[in-house]
């Protein structure tokens, strides 16, 4: 039976590390909140005015391809995850092409906006495409640069200090080795509580969110015009340009559907949690994997979390974790690797791949 397989990862953070200590410089936090709630030591902003969401996934890109030994213009499809693209629109599926230098090939490039969980569903469809032998080396990257929109002030603490930039990319390609490849993928969304992780604007919403969240915000749509509602001046004066997040609620949610994901995948495919060999969870929060790994009952090296270093990098956040992993030996093969994650919208999913 054909499979998908991962047959080369990369990953790539920036040089510039930002400490709590350094946050608590421009905006009234601290270390000690910081670590505790989150487990967040420091983060990685990239360079102002010459790294972007695309530039480091190719970064990342290079070393995937190389690693699987390919070479770029065998790359026969592009999907790209992330919240923070370099445009509204296009999307950093195309950029990420034109940066790797592969215009020529003309190749398909899709982009993929599901947040947290934009990689777990971007393996889901890289493998659909694997199996069905439609293509046969589809580069994967998920990447984000946070640093260059968030709120550095008090008001935007509560959200800026979680997030950090990074990059992670893996090539797909088929197998058909009986012990190898990714097992299944379960995605699933709930658009109920869109606007509890959110960011808004700039957007043609125009206000619609109202319906659906009551919230009574000016957010200057009675003065704008056609051409305003998307993004005016009221927004950018009231600082309203920013993700928004209501953290406890997310938290409880999460806490919630990753265990059931992980149990979906695993009563597929006939497994248990005790075959687990490495569970790499998104990065969203220490406290949230914490608690994931008691109900898995895994002990701690059966997890992978490095949100200490890097911060919660949303769509990179599970390639840099694997990528770390796969490096420091940590994930061999014909290892049982658990990936899962839960984000914005609500989206959240799980895989389960043989190494
Ligand atoms: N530094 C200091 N104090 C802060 C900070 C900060 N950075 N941020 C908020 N506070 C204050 C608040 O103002 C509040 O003060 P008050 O009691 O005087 O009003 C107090 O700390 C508690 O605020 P809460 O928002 O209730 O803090 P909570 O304990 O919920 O922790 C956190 C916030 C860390 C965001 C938590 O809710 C959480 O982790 N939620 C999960 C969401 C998550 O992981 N999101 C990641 C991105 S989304 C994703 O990837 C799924």
């Amino acid at each position: 039976m054909l499979r998908s397989k991962i047959a080369g990862i990369g990953s790539y953070v920036p040089e510039k590390v930002v400490t709590n200590d350094d946050l608590s410089k421009v905006m009234d936090t601290n270390d000690e909140w910081i670590q505790e709630r989150t487990g967040i030591k420091e983060r990685r902003y990239g360079k102002k005015h010459e790294e972007t969401t695309t530039t480091i996934g190719a970064r990342a890109a290079e070393i995937a391809i190389e690693r699987a030994g390919i070479q770029k213009e065998d790359v026969d499809f592009i999907i790209f995850a992330t919240l923070s693209p370099d445009y509204y629109f296009p999307g950093c599926g195309v950029l990420l092409q034109r940066e790797l230098g592969i215009t020529k090939t003309e190749i398909g490039a899709l982009d993929i906006r599901n947040q947290c969980s934009g990689f777990v569903y971007g393996l889901s469809v890289a493998d659909q495409f694997v199996r069905s032998g439609m293509y046969k080396n589809v580069l994967l990257v998920g990447s984000e640069m946070h640093s260059m929109g968030l709120d550095f002030t008090t008001r935007g603490r509560n959200v800026t200090v979680i997030f950090g930039d990074g990059a992670g990319a893996v090539v797909v390609q088929p197998t058909e080795e009986e012990n190898e490849g990714v097992l299944t993928t379960c995605l699933h969304s709930d658009g109920t509580y869109a606007e509890k992780l959110a960011f808004l604007n700039p957007g043609s919403h125009g206000g619609y969110h109202e319906k659906y969240t009551g919230e009574e915000t000016d957010y200057g749509y009675s003065d704008a015009e056609y051409g305003e509602i998307f993004l005016n001046k009221h927004m950018v004066e009231n600082a309203q340009i920013y993700p928004h997040m209501e953290g406890q609620f997310v938290f409880k949610l999460a806490v919630q559907k990753f265990p059931e994901v992980i149990k979906e995948a695993l009563d597929k495919t006939g497994l248990g949690a005790e075959d687990i060999d490495m569970f790499i969870p998104h990065q969203a929060n220490l406290r949230i994997s914490q608690f994931v790994q008691k109900r898995l009952g895994l002990s701690d090296d059966q997890v992978w979390n490095n949100i200490q270093k890097y911060g919660n990098t949303t769509a990179a956040s599970i390639p840099v974790a694997l990528c770390e992993a796969v490096e420091n030996g940590a994930v061999k093969k014909g290892d049982l690797v658990c990936l899962a994650a839960f984000g914005s919208g609500f989206t959240w999913g799980s895989a389960l791949l043989r190494w």
